[in-house]
């Protein structure tokens, strides 16, 4: 792969981006990371990504090098630059270099990189045949609504998966699902009701989750926002997943257990469809 990325300000080949050994997200994970989808070289829910990453930085005092109109003229950049239809642009912000120290250096210089990903996000198979998850303990730390590179604990539950054949893992807390390994987690129940978990420090809260609650409001789709416990979704008529780039695709087994009748149910397909027409279909 020869892309070109960004860095601090500078577009370079992807083999020339480098950065110290002493930078703050190398050392303590001290960074802030957000994904966005392109499709059709266009930005997928890009207002909600751009207001999430000033959330996030704002949480743990990071300051963006660049204003609201200049990120989004990097990401379109970006775009240009490496000829990208579809797939993603992921973006990190990290405190910056300093020598090691547990308190936040004086006056940091922030390191700001963006990368793309060529990916096939329209034509995903697992929209049609769905996908398997197994359940595992939410071992991350509590400010899960910082979206901070700090991945270790969701990328040991992936592993988990793939160690008992399955595609994902849901995790929970005290019985209850707190969200998937990158993405939120929804169930239906007998009522056709979505039931998805309240946003808290608990769980990340989703831009497509947020979106995909408001298009299943106006499609008159009753929702409730509460945690469900594991044995609620092992119950469930119905049960998929959220993420940028990854829309809502269906959850048909859990631990085993086929959800409903183990196939794809008819509401996270119509929802899946109304993101297509109304966030995807929309991209700036
Ligand atoms: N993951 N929950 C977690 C823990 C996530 O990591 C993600 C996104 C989501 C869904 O958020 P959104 O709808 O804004 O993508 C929920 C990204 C895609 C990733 O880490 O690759």
């Amino acid at each position: 792969m020869n892309r070109i990325v960004y860095l601090n300000g500078d577009w370079m080949p992807e083999n020339e981006a480098k950065v110290s050994i002493f930078d703050r997200g190398y050392v303590f994970g001290d960074a802030i990371y957000e994904v966005t989808a392109v499709v059709g070289g266009k930005l997928v829910d890009y207002a909600g990504h751009a207001a999430r990453l000033q959330r996030s930085i704002g949480e743990v005092g990071i300051v963006c090098p660049l204003n609201a109109d200049d990120l989004l003229a990097v990401h379109r950049e970006i775009v240009k630059r490496n000829a990208l239809n579809e797939g993603l642009i992921y973006l990190q912000i990290s405190r910056g270099a300093a020598d090691r120290d547990f308190h936040y250096p004086e006056n940091p210089k922030p390191t700001l990189s963006l990368f793309t990903q060529s990916k096939k996000v329209l034509d995903n198979p697992n929209y049609a045949t769905g996908i398997s998850v197994i359940t595992v303990p939410d071992i991350r730390w509590g400010r899960r609504d910082i979206k901070t590179v700090q991945l270790l604990a969701p990328s040991m539950a992936k592993m988990e998966a793939q160690k008992h054949d399955a595609d994902d893992a849901w995790l929970y807390e005290d019985g209850f699902i707190t969200e998937s390994t990158s993405s939120s987690a929804h169930i239906v129940n007998a009522q056709g009701t979505l039931i998805t978990r309240q946003l808290s420090t608990r769980i990340l809260h989703g831009i497509t989750r947020r979106s995909i609650l408001d298009l299943a409001r106006e499609a008159g789709i009753s929702v409730e926002e509460r945690p469900f416990t594991v044995e609620e979704a092992k119950a469930a008529k119905e049960a998929f997943i959220t993420s940028a780039t990854q829309f809502a695709i269906p959850v048909v087994r859990i631990d085993g257990q086929p959800v409903g009748d183990g196939k794809p149910g008819p509401v996270g397909k119509k929802l899946h469809q109304l993101y297509l027409e109304h966030r995807v279909a929309t991209a700036i």
